[in-house]
């Protein structure tokens, strides 16, 4: 892990960004992104709103070849919330072309990093355009074994949750699960980011353009997760961004609810 990591900084990233300061043993191995301030960044600029979300496209190329580089292992990106769809109707056929537009230019670029495509949120309601470009990213890039790229599409944090448990219930039902046996670990078996196991619960969640909320976003898989808010614009986000943010992780101290036990002293005590 150590030697593919510095490699890959030496071939791609190494001193680019100060990313040379960064600790390999203490990298983030799950990130996810709220993406937001598109709307903001084009308004600032006299553009429609659209414009924000198409250099938001361009920063998720930038920044899935950054962090591939840096050794992540999943980055989840939220595109499109279960909210969005309350968005003016041009903007949200906007918003469900991008990943059509996105795939067909990238998907042999994410070959080449050998970057894996995985996608979690109710996609069958997705226009059928935008359903066949996720599922063809999907199958060309299933045998990719470096980071996945996950997708949040038509995803909301509170439906996962309950329809994870509709399902345990039927299951109960059914008798295939005893309630005895629910448990954390089984209740995450049944969201939708049990595919990335083991890193289904991210280190680092990071927020764009200074809204300080998380919008219905990985609520269970955030309980430990490090909350990183920064006033950059997603489309104005550049590896450099990405970086520090790592570094800002990095000098966090994690505890995951025990305490920091310093070398020689008892932690009994
Ligand atoms: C929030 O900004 C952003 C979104 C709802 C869409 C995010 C989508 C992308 C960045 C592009 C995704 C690309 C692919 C390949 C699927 P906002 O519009 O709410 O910004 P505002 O708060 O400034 O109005």
């Amino acid at each position: 892990m150590y030697s593919l990591f510095s490699k890959k900084l030496k071939n791609n990233t190494k001193n680019q960004f100060g990313s040379d300061q960064l600790q390999p043993e203490l990298m983030p191995k799950h990130i996810a992104i709220i993406m937001d301030g598109n709307g903001r960044w084009a308004q600032k600029r006299h553009l429609p709103r659209v414009a924000g979300h198409k250099q938001g496209m361009e920063v998720v190329e930038t920044i899935t070849k950054a962090a591939s580089d840096l050794g992540v292992k999943v980055l989840t990106l939220y595109a499109f919330s279960t909210e969005n769809w309350k968005r003016p109707a041009g903007e949200v056929n906007y918003l469900m072309d991008l990943p059509v537009t996105f795939f067909n230019r990238f998907v042999p670029e994410l070959i080449k990093h050998d970057v894996r495509v995985n996608v979690i949120g109710d996609t069958s309601k997705l226009p059928q355009k935008t359903q066949t470009a996720v599922n063809n990213a999907i199958e060309q890039t299933k045998d990719c074994q470096g980071m996945v790229l996950n997708f949040a599409l038509n995803y909301g944090s509170r439906t996962e949750i309950v329809g994870a448990v509709q399902t345990i219930a039927q299951d109960v039902a059914t008798g295939k699960v005893d309630p005895a046996q629910i448990d954390e670990q089984l209740f995450s078996s049944y969201l939708m980011t049990d595919s990335l196991q083991p890193n289904g619960d991210p280190d680092l969640l990071i927020r764009t353009s200074g809204e300080q909320r998380l919008s219905n976003f990985l609520l269970w898989q955030i309980a430990y997760s490090e909350l990183v808010f920064t006033d950059v614009y997603w489309p104005d986000y550049q590896p450099q961004n990405l970086v520090d943010d790592i570094l800002a992780f990095q000098q966090r101290d994690r505890r995951f609810g025990g305490i920091q036990v310093k070398e020689g002293e008892n932690k009994n005590k």
